[in-house]
C-alpha cells in the first residue's frame, strides 16, 4: 500500500506519495472531496520497450531513477557523486506542511523539501535544501525544486522585456522537449522575470485551468518547463549557479529560494488574489500600518539639476498638490552632476547644498510631508574618491577588462569592509537627517561577478540581503524601495526588506497599462510605484491627457514624476483632484480583491477592478488602449460582485470629454444615477461609451 501524505487548504489539496521510498507529488489542484490515504493511487502502467519499472518524478528530478530530462540536483565531488538517488529518511509535520528529509548514503548527500500549503491563501510554498555529508567538498551546480503538472498544461506565459518594458507577456506552447528560461543578468532583471503561469492552452484571467509560480530570489534564476516522453510534464525552478559557484564543505547546507505556487481552475485572477493576500498577510513588513503616502519624486522634474532654492519651490508646490512624501532623486551627493561620476561617494555635495539638507528636510516636514532620498549603494564610478582609494573593491575577475554599465562598476558586497563602509555611510545619512524613505537603486547588470576569483552572484545577492537587513534593523522606521533601472529587481526575495518596487522607468501611461497589468497579476498594487509623469512621456515621446496619466497611476502606490513648479493653474487643480481621489479610495484599492479584466469582445479594452471585503464597493478603471474594433463597444463583464445585490454605478470624474469618442447619445449611467444588478454586471456586463484610444474611465459600484 502506498503511503500518501495529504495537505489540504480551504480550496486546494496536495498529495504526496512515498511509495517508491522517495516523495513524489501525485496531485496538486482543486480540493479533493475525501481523504485518499487509504487508496492505492499509484496505478501507472509500465509500457513495453521502456525501463522495467516506473520512474518516480521526485521533488528534484533524479536522473539516476531513469528520468531522461534535466536533473534537479546537479553537482560533483572531484568528478564523482554526480548522479545522486535519494531515499526518504523521515518526515516532519508542520502546521499546514511537511518537511521531507531524504538521503543518498552513497553520494553522502541529504536533501530536504519543505512544503507548506497555506490554509487561507491556497498557495503552495516550496523550498529545497541540500547538505553535504562527506568530508570532501561538494560542488553544486543546480538545486531546483520541481512540480509535476497535469497533461493539459501545455501553455506557458512568461514575462520580460527590457528597460522601460517590464512584464511584457509571452505565450509559448510546449508540445515537445522543453522551454528553459534563464536569467543571467546578476539581478532579477527586466528581460527574464521570475514569474510564470502554465496552464491549459488559451487560459485567461478569468478562465481555464492554470498554475502560477514565482521565485523569491534577486540573483540569477532558471525555470525549466519540460514534457517527458511518457507525456508527463513538470516545471523546475531555482537559482542559476555558475560553474563552481557553490562549494559545500562537510555539513554545509545550501538553501534554495522559495517558490510560491498557486493553482486555479478559473483563470489567473484567482491566483493573483492569493498572491496579494499572502504578501499582505505574511511577507511585506511595513514599519507601521498606514496608507501609502502620495509621492513626488524629483527625477524627471529636474534630473541632476539640483538647486536648493528651486527645490524649495518644488516642495511648496508638492504640498499644495496633496503630496505626502517628497523624494530627492539622484544628484545630491559629492560631485554628482551627471551619470559619469561619484557613485560611491555618499557625502552631501556641499557646493550644491552649502547649508546641508536641513533646509529642505525642514521645509518638507513643515509642510506636513516626509522626506525620502535616492541611493545606489552597490555601485561605484571609476571617477569617484571611493574608487580612487579602493579600486580593488570592485566585483570582478582580476586581469580582465570588464565592461562598464552606465559608466559604473559593482562593489563586492561580500567584502566585509565594503558592506561596512556602505552601512556606515547610510547609517550616518539616516541617523543625522529626518529621512523616512530610501529609493535603493541598482543600475547595471553583473558581468563576470567574481569574489576572490570565484563566481559571486549568489554571494553578492545574499550579502545585499544582509546589508538591507542591517539597515532595516538600525532604522526600522525607514521604508525602502527596490529600484533597478526601473523594474530590474522586482521579486519576492527582496520583499522582506523593502516596501515598494519602482515598477518601470517608463511613465508613458499606455506602456504602463501593460507593465502594471502584469505586475498586479503577481504582486499587490500598493507595492507598485506608479507615478504620473509630464504630458509628453520622457521615455517614449507619446503625449497623454492628464486624466489618462492619473487614472493609470491611481491604483498603485500613487505619485508624481514631474516638476510641479512648471504646472499651469489648471493642471494644479486637476492634479489636486486626482490626488484627493486617490486618497479617498486608497484603503479600498490597497486591501481589496484585484482582478485584471479584458473585454472578451474587444481586446483593446482592459479593466482593473478592485472589490472591497464584503462586496459592497468596487472600483473599476476601464482603459481603451487603442481604437475600439466596433462602432459600439461590446458589454464589459465584471467579476467578484454579489449576484444578489443591486449596485449604484457612477463615473467618478464626470463624463471626461477627453475620454469620450464621437457619440450622439451616451449611456445613461454617465450622467444620471443608475442601478444595475451584480449578476447582470457579471454575466452580461456594463455598457461603456465609445472611448477615445489612450483614455480611461473610473467607475464606482456601491451595493444598495
Ligand atoms: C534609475 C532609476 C530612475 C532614476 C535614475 C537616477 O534609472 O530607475 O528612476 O532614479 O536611476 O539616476
Amino acid at each position: 500500500m502506498t503511503e500518501i501524505l495529504e495537505l489540504h487548504s480551504r480550496n486546494r489539496s496536495l498529495l504526496i506519495s512515498t511509495a517508491d521510498a522517495i516523495p513524489e507529488i501525485i496531485y496538486w489542484g482543486a480540493k479533493l472531496a475525501q481523504s485518499n490515504s487509504v487508496h492505492d493511487l499509484n496505478q501507472e502502467p509500465v509500457s513495453q520497450a521502456s525501463l522495467d519499472q516506473r520512474s518516480p518524478l521526485s521533488l528534484s528530478v533524479e536522473a539516476g531513477r531513469g528520468l531522461f530530462c534535466r536533473p534537479g540536483i546537479a553537482g560533483q565531488r572531484q568528478g564523482k557523486d554526480w548522479s545522486p538517488v535519494f531515499a526518504l529518511t523521515n518526515t516532519e509535520t508542520l502546521d499546514q506542511g511537511v518537511v521531507l528529509h531524504c538521503e543518498d548514503p552513497i553520494a553522502q548527500l541529504a536533501v530536504s523539501y519543505t512544503l507548506i500549503l497555506e490554509a487561507d491563501t491556497d498557495l503552495l510554498r516550496m523550498q529545497v535544501a541540500l547538505t553535504n555529508l562527506a568530508g570532501a567538498d561538494y560542488e553544486l551546480e543546480r538545486c531546483d525544486i520541481s512540480l509535476p503538472l497535469p497533461s493539459d498544461c501545455a501553455e506557458l506565459e512568461s514575462f520580460g522585456g527590457r528597460w522601460c518594458q517590464e512584464f511584457k507577456p509571452h505565450r509559448q506552447r510546449l508540445d515537445h522537449g522543453s522551454i528553459n528560461l534563464t536569467g543571467r543578468y546578476g539581478r532579477t532583471s527586466q528581460q527574464k522575470q521570475p514569474f510564470y503561469f502554465i496552464g491549459r492552452p488559451g487560459f485567461t484571467e478569468t478562465q481555464g485551468r492554470v498554475y502560477g509560480f514565482q521565485l523569491a530570489w534577486s540573483g540569477d534564476h532558471a525555470m525549466n518547463f519540460e514534457l517527458l516522453d511518457n507525456g508527463r510534464r513538470l516545471v523546475q525552478l531555482g537559482e542559476h549557479l555558475a560553474s563552481g559557484e557553490l562549494v559545500l564543505k562537510k555539513n554545509q547546507t545550501y538553501q534554495g529560494p522559495e517558490v510560491l505556487a498557486g493553482y486555479s481552475d478559473n483563470g489567473t485572477n484567482t491566483i493573483s488574489q492569493s498572491y496579494h493576500q499572502q504578501i499582505r498577510q505574511k511577507i511585506v513588513q511595513w514599519p507601521e500600518p498606514r496608507p501609502r503616502p502620495v509621492i513626488l519624486n524629483t527625477w524627471e522634474g529636474i534630473y541632476f539639476d539640483h538647486d536648493p532654492d528651486y527645490i524649495l519651490k518644488m516642495i511648496d508646490r508638492a504640498a499644495e498638490l496633496g503630496v505626502e512624501r517628497f523624494v530627492l532623486d539622484d544628484g545630491w551627493f559629492k560631485g554628482r552632476n551627471d551619470e559619469h561620476s561619484s557613485l560611491g561617494d555618499w557625502y552631501l555635495d556641499t557646493r550644491k547644498y552649502p547649508q546641508g539638507l536641513t533646509p529642505l528636510i525642514g521645509r518638507v516636514t513643515e509642510r506636513g510631508m516626509e522626506f525620502g532620498i535616492w541611493l545606489e549603494p552597490e555601485m561605484v564610478n571609476p571617477d569617484s574618491d571611493l574608487y580612487r582609494a579602493h579600486p580593488d573593491w570592485v566585483l570582478g575577475l582580476n586581469g580582465y577588462d570588464q565592461p562598464m554599465g552606465r559608466y559604473q562598476y559593482v562593489l563586492d558586497l561580500q567584502r566585509a569592509e565594503v558592506s561596512d563602509y556602505l552601512f556606515e555611510r547610510i547609517d550616518e545619512l539616516l541617523g543625522n537627517n529626518d529621512i523616512r524613505y530610501v529609493k535603493w537603486d541598482m543600475n547595471r547588470e553583473l558581468v563576470q561577478p567574481g569574489h576572490d576569483g570565484y563566481p559571486a552572484n549568489h554571494g553578492q545577492t545574499a550579502a545585499l540581503y544582509r546589508l538591507l537587513a542591517r539597515i532595516r534593523a538600525a532604522h526600522p522606521r525607514v521604508e525602502i524601495e527596490s529600484c533597478s533601472s526601473g523594474g530590474g529587481r522586482i521579486d519576492l526575495g527582496i520583499l522582506p526588506y523593502v516596501q515598494r518596487y519602482w515598477t518601470s522607468d517608463c511613465n508613458d501611461a499606455l506602456e504602463r497599462v501593460m507593465i502594471q497589468s502584469h505586475f498586479m497579476r503577481f504582486l499587490p498594487p500598493e507595492l507598485m510605484g506608479a507615478h504620473m509623469g509630464a504630458p509628453i512621456s520622457h521615455t517614449t515621446g507619446r503625449q497623454h491627457s492628464l486624466s489618462f496619466r492619473a487614472l493609470v497611476a491611481l491604483f498603485g502606490h500613487f505619485g508624481l514624476e514631474l516638476d510641479p513648479v512648471k504646472l499651469s493653474a489648471a493642471e494644479v487643480k486637476d492634479i489636486q483632484y486626482f490626488v484627493a481621489l486617490h486618497k479617498a479610495h486608497r484603503d479600498l484599492l490597497h486591501s481589496g480583491r484585484f482582478s485584471l479584466l479584458t473585454n472578451p469582445g474587444d481586446a483593446h479594452q482592459q479593466a482593473w477592478q478592485v472589490v472591497g471585503d464584503k462586496r459592497e464597493q468596487a472600483l473599476v478603471v476601464f482603459i481603451q488602449k487603442t481604437m475600439t474594433n466596433y462602432s459600439v463597444p461590446p458589454l464589459f463583464p465584471l467579476t467578484g460582485l454579489d449576484p444578489q445585490r443591486d449596485y449604484r454605478v457612477s463615473v467618478l470624474h464626470g463624463a471626461d470629454p477627453k475620454a469620450l469618442g464621437p457619440m450622439k447619445k451616451l449611456p445613461a449611467w454617465l450622467s444620471e444615477e443608475t442601478r444595475l444588478n451584480g449578476d447582470w454586471l457579471m454575466k452580461a456586463g456594463l455598457q461603456l461609451p465609445v472611448m477615445q484610444p489612450e483614455s480611461a474611465f473610473l467607475v464606482k459600484l456601491e451595493a444598495i
